[in-house]
């Protein structure tokens, strides 16, 4: 170490916090162990490195470093970065260490080029520079997130596509109710996924501001030129409040929420590979590569990772409430508390992240049973909606209709039988309404064809929402 500086640095040794100044007692170990966050937070260096490289430019443009300086600590944060992909040190872990990334890569950065290291920080706090990594980091899992999104969305597409003519059985109260087809069943979670997909685009939105420059809370002491160190950032904006830039997380809330939701959509649709794989559905099958067997019954074939993605949405939602309960009541501005926002978003983007990928393996991978799908669409009365709305084109009221089908069926029951085998002879006991041409909507095609508007089973219309959704 030489140069200006160097006197009061005297007796400031490495190992101890950049702020014991005021500091006359060793930290309590339990205490520091507690407070510390390097286990948590390392994962940000990429963000933080590449914060303090934009931070040096504006300490150049605000006369506070010469451009040479600038270069000196530029490149030593490049070999830091580097760093990072070798095995921590041992050395992190102790008393007086450096307790979060921050202070890792400043303590790096001082290591190599002495006072120099130590005038990087100057008119910068950690508030503004956690709330720049986070939104940084923020930035970067959206995009992730939107990727897996779209490898879901189209491994649903595929299969619709390739499953256009699958009849299956339609449900509600998980009774079968009215044939649809299996293409637009997984269409329907398409158009669940997209949404999840604009959600996230709306929160990276918000998220794509600035904070750097607000300082700990009142904005920086130097005449840092915020909007153009946003630009070299690739925020779309600076922050316009110093103690608004520093102390909220909306930004994370959003994105939790918006990966809360989604993770609730695949619980919905992994619920139902559960089922459809059970031997009562026998809709579908898994490949072995995606289930796995019991420890102790050797006839089990289980869908194992359907199980755990339909779990694993209720450790999202946590994590959304976990980071709503740490911000509630929080007095402005920055508050300790604030550290504990990584851990649910980190483990919220993890969990999501693996869930849309391990979703989208599962929908390749389904082995559909079309003639046991086509026999149960059938079984359960589910032309019974179909009959009475036959009679109602015959001018029946519908109530009426309701009614009559109601005895039908009640006679299909007591008899063993399904409506479709009724002859027009037997039809015509219940109704003089019923002509010849009930036959074509006593078939499931017939059922399917009649449900012919925006949005519905009939197979014109969910070739035509295929297409929407490839265009
Ligand atoms: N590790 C801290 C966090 O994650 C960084 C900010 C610390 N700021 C402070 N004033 N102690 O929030």
């Amino acid at each position: 170490m030489g140069g200006a500086g160097q006197a009061d640095l005297e007796g400031f040794a490495l190992s101890q916090q950049p702020w014991g100044g005021r500091f006359g007692e060793e930290p309590d170990s339990l205490i520091d162990q507690f407070t510390r966050s390097l286990d948590v937070d390392r994962r940000l260096f990429r963000e933080d490195i590449a914060g303090s490289q934009a931070w040096a430019k504006a300490l150049v443009r605000a006369g506070v470093l010469t451009p040479e300086e600038q270069s000196r600590i530029e490149i030593a944060l490049e070999e830091i970065q580097s760093e990072f992909f070798a095995p921590p040190p041992a050395e992190d872990g102790g008393v007086g260490a450096p307790e979060d990334i921050h202070m890792l890569v400043e303590k790096k950065l001082r290591e190599k080029l002495g006072p120099l290291g130590g005038k990087l920080h100057t008119g910068r706090s950690r508030n503004d520079q956690v709330a720049l990594d986070l939104r940084l980091y923020a930035r970067g899992a959206g995009a992730q997130l939107l990727e897996a999104i779209a490898g879901l969305e189209s491994a649903l597409i595929t299969r619709a596509e390739e499953q256009i003519d699958t009849v299956m059985p339609g449900y509600t109260h998980t009774q079968r109710a009215q044939p649809v087809l299996l293409a637009h069943h997984l269409l329907a979670y398409v158009e669940m996924i997209r949404r999840d997909g604009s959600r996230i685009e709306d929160a990276l939105r918000r998220a794509d501001v600035s904070p750097l420059g607000a300082g700990a809370l009142a904005g920086s002491g130097f005449p840092i030129d915020r909007a153009g160190l946003a630009r070299d950032l690739g925020f779309g904006a600076a922050s316009a409040n110093s103690l608004d830039a520093v102390a909220d997380r909306d930004f994370v809330v959003e994105l939790l929420a918006a990966c809360s939701i989604a993770m609730i959509h695949l619980s919905r649709l992994c619920g139902e590979i559960v089922l459809w794989t059970s031997i009562e559905f026998s809709f579908a099958s898994l490949p072995d590569a995606l289930a796995s067997g019991s420890s102790m019954m050797p006839n089990k074939k289980n869908p194992c990772a359907a199980e755990l993605v339909r779990a694993k949405s209720g450790r999202v939602a946590g994590d959304l409430i976990n980071l709503l309960m740490v911000l509630k009541g929080l007095p402005l501005a920055y508050n300790r508390d604030l550290q504990e926002d990584k851990d649910a978003l980190f483990d919220g983007v993890d969990t999501t992240l693996a869930c849309l990928q391990v979703t989208a393996r599962l929908v390749q991978g389904l082995r559909f049973d079309r003639e046991v799908m086509r026999r149960a669409a059938l079984e359960g009365y589910t032309m019974a909606t179909e009959l009475a709305d036959y009679l109602s084109r015959k001018d029946m009221p519908f109530r009426d209709a309701h009614h009559l089908v109601g005895r039908m069926v009640a006679e299909a029951i007591a008899t063993h039988r399904g409506l479709e085998s009724f002859s027009l002879a037997e039809l015509q006991r219940f109704s003089p309404l019923f002509g010849a041409d009930v036959v074509d909507h006593l078939t499931l095609e017939g059922a399917l064809g009649s449900r012919d508007v925006l949005g519905g089973t009939a197979p014109a219309r969910v070739r035509e929402a295929l297409a929407n959704v490839k265009a």
